[in-house]
């Protein structure tokens, strides 16, 4: 991949490692690689990024998987978006991960918080403590040299609104390779999936299960009668459905039978595939895009 260019090539089954549990991280990370999946994307933040890069090693290592046939992201955290601070970041994560390079970067949000080891700054109030001496662009930039030392294919957002990505976009050198959200059936993001298509931007949906939260996606009616007729699962239904839209997709089996429930997906029919288009109900399930605040990792079990 020439510098410049977002051209990126990533399986569209991605399985994500927002996982607290360490031991259960290491297994459903071999259950996943194991299953077929060969995208993984981790997180700064996710505070397990070692025991991905544990489970992958003895994966690859057990499986006689190269580390070129896997694609490996991970996320710059609020608390490293001054630019002298990005590198380390990146380094860091890369030396937990064992890697000697990685797939892709992402700025986790968009939100900078008090820079320091504290991931989640506070006030005596409870507040977040932000921090308004960088700017999205400073961070950015800091990202594009990173992609200049050839240590990181290429680098995106996530938890972005279209509204805050359109001046990063036109403003950047390197332009965003992917960007990373919260989508389902209820929170289709359509006019920001169209600006990515039209941008060659990779729309990556996160939470296509809408997070496994019952009730919810996974016993909607809709979903439900269509796994019926098709004989698929509610799970293999929805998975489906966002890779025929057009995005790629993450999502945490954490069992082995999941892993292989999960990756096999395959084509809707075109009108099971337009029901789900109709569906009108809306939900958003994670805060963080408004906030920065990562809103499914329980706060007290995250602490140090
Ligand atoms: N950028 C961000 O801010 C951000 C935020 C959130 C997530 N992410 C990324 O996206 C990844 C996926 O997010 P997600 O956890 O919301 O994904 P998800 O796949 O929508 O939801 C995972 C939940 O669904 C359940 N599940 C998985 N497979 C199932 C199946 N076949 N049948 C029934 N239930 C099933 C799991 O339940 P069990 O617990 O019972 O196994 C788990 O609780 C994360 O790991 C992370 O990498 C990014």
């Amino acid at each position: 991949m020439k510098p410049a260019d977002n051209t990126i090539h990533m399986p569209l089954l991605g399985f994500g490692t927002l996982i607290p549990d360490k031991a259960l991280t290491i297994s459903a990370t071999r259950d996943a690689l194991e299953a077929g999946f060969r995208h993984f994307d981790a997180a700064e933040r996710y505070r397990n990024e070692s025991e991905v890069g544990e489970a992958l090693q003895a994966g690859l290592a057990a499986g006689g998987i190269a580390r070129e046939d896997i694609f490996v992201t991970t996320k710059l955290w609020n608390t490293n978006h001054r630019p002298e601070r990005v590198e380390l970041a990146f380094e860091a994560s890369l030396k937990r991960l064992q890697l000697s390079y990685l797939d892709l970067y992402l700025i986790h949000t968009p939100y900078a918080f008090q820079p320091g080891d504290d991931q989640d700054p506070r006030d005596q109030n409870g507040h977040v403590i932000y921090d308004s001496d960088v700017t999205l662009l400073d961070t950015w930039r800091a990202m594009e040299r990173l992609v200049d030392s050839g240590k990181c294919r290429a680098i995106g957002l996530s938890d972005i609104t279209l509204k805050d990505l359109v001046p990063l976009y036109e403003a950047a050198r390197i332009k965003p390779a992917v960007v990373q959200v919260e989508s389902h059936p209820y929170l289709p993001e359509t006019e920001l999936l169209e600006f990515c298509q039209e941008k060659g931007i990779v729309f990556l949906a996160f939470a296509p299960l809408g997070h496994g939260i019952r009730p919810g996606l996974l016993e909607d009616p809709v979903i439900l009668a269509i796994a019926a007729r098709v004989k698929k699962t509610p799970a293999q239904v929805l998975l489906a459905w966002a890779i025929q839209r057009g995005t790629a997709l993450l999502t945490t089996p954490k069992t082995a039978a999941r892993a292989r429930e999960n990756f096999d997906i395959s084509p809707l029919p075109d009108d099971a595939f337009d029901e789900i288009n109709n569906i009108q109900t809306r939900q958003r399930l994670n805060d963080v895009v408004k906030t920065g605040v990562p809103g499914f990792i329980p706060q007290n079990k995250t602490k140090h």
